[in-house]
């Protein structure tokens, strides 16, 4: 282990404590101290109701509230720090976007396209939308290596789409989307983008304004934040024209029995009691990835991808999902190995304290379009090391012989 990585294990106190190899950072990952720190100073020093007291406590957890959303803002280069929602998750953000701009813009005869690589998240809300609204979900489809042909997407546009949603990196095949250029595409037809960046915000810099996404949604757990906090970004001209998708609590500007009025963006869409813990967690991770860097980060997780990709290919029977290069999987491969369900691969790999996931990772049609119906997946965060990838390709080498397969044998006990 290098210097540099023993200092970054250092930083997370479960991986230092655990005997775990996580490599589930795609389902989520591992907090700094810094992190939990932050959520600890704010219940400690200033916990109040943010927005609804005027005393000094809920003063102090509103202003810290609101930096942190500045801090969120400057991290995707927003416009403007009211581009800015705060939700639980990439899935509430998501949802918040089919209804209410669903409800806004939708209606019988137009058309959304939907990539077919989209988690659930980004897949059912537009389901129900075109329920609710009449539009038609037109989808997407992707090469057998998971990669969209822009070609295809030209051909499916049309004067009656309205959405594209897509993700900007699949978090089954770790394929990373031309977002920019589908973005032109869409804006060309006089539909928007939304982006689920929940694979590639915690991986890569982005830029809402260079790509000129529309919408873009996130987690915070799976960029060392806690669980609980999630972001919609949204261009305010489209936020100031769509209706509030939960109504209550802190989203209006007045109250009659006679007549509502609502907030401005953000705060029309953040009904209810916010989490303000949660937002300074996401803060302080967002400037403890920006305090290692992109370029490390990157140059880290790629360098462990292409370990992870080589060793792979050398294995018999296994099977990488999307891509032939190495650089086609951002932090994600998943992959099969012949005659043995991803489920028993997995616990193999969880009897040897290596953490992976196992299944459709809630993206049930992309895999039957690749034609799997399920499997293992692997994914690393900015804690992991090259000695961690040797321990995952000596137990995959290990699996077809565990179970029993002869010809693996040798190849087993060499
Ligand atoms: C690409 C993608 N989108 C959306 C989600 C949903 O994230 P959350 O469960 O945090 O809402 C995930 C989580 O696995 C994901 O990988």
């Amino acid at each position: 282990m290098t210097e540099s990585e023993r200092k970054i294990r250092a930083e997370f106190p479960l991986i230092e404590k655990s005997r775990c190899v996580y490599l589930d950072n795609g389902a989520t990952t591992q907090k700094p101290g810094c992190v939990l720190e932050e959520i600890n100073r704010y219940y400690e020093t200033m916990n109040a109701n943010p927005m609804r007291g005027l005393y000094e406590l809920s003063v102090e957890a509103t202003e810290a509230y609101e930096n942190a959303r500045v801090i969120t803002a400057n991290f995707i280069n927003a416009k403007d720090v009211s581009e800015i929602i705060f939700t639980r998750n990439a899935t509430e953000s998501l949802n918040l976007v089919t209804y209410s701009y669903g409800a806004f813009a939708l209606k019988p005869g137009d058309e959304v396209i939907v990539s077919v690589a989209e988690h659930h998240s980004n897949f059912l809300p537009w389901i129900e939308a075109s329920r609710r609204t009449g539009a038609k979900v037109v989808y997407y489809d992707c090469a057998p290596d998971g990669s969209f042909d822009l070609d295809e997407l030209k051909r499916l546009v049309n004067s009656h789409t309205k959405v594209l949603a897509v993700n900007a990196v699949s978090n089954v095949t770790g394929q990373k989307n031309d977002i920019p250029a589908m973005a032109s595409i869409i804006h060309e037809a006089g539909g928007i983008i939304v982006v689920d960046g929940s694979q590639s915000v915690p991986h890569e810099s982005t830029d809402v304004q260079a790509a000129d996404v529309d919408f873009l949604a996130f987690s915070g757990h799976k960029m060392y934040a806690p669980m609980g906090i999630g972001v919609l970004y949204g261009k305010r001209e489209l936020l100031d024209k769509m209706p509030p998708f939960l109504y209550g609590g802190e989203m209006i500007e007045t109250v009659s029995k006679e007549r509502v009025t609502y907030a401005a963006p953000p705060h029309k869409f953040e009904a209810g009691t916010v989490n303000a813990g949660g937002a300074l967690g996401l803060k302080a991770a967002i400037e403890y990835i920006t305090k290692v860097g992109f370029s490390q980060i990157s140059a880290k997780e790629s360098g462990l991808i292409k370990l992870a990709f080589d060793g792979m290919q050398e294995i018999p029977h296994v099977k990488i999902i999307g891509g032939a290069e190495a650089s086609d999987h951002h932090g994600i491969i998943s992959f099969t190995v012949d005659g043995v369900h991803p489920h028993d691969v997995s616990e193999i790999f969880a009897a040897e304290n290596i953490a992976l996931r196992a299944g459709h990772h809630c993206a049930e049609p992309l895999h039957r379009h690749l034609g799997v119906m399920s499997t293992t997946r692997m994914s690393v965060g900015v804690y992991n090391t090259c000695g961690e990838i040797e321990q995952f390709l000596d137990v995959l080498r290990s699996i077809r012989a565990r179970m029993g397969y002869k010809d693996d044998r040798q190849y087993f006990l060499q």
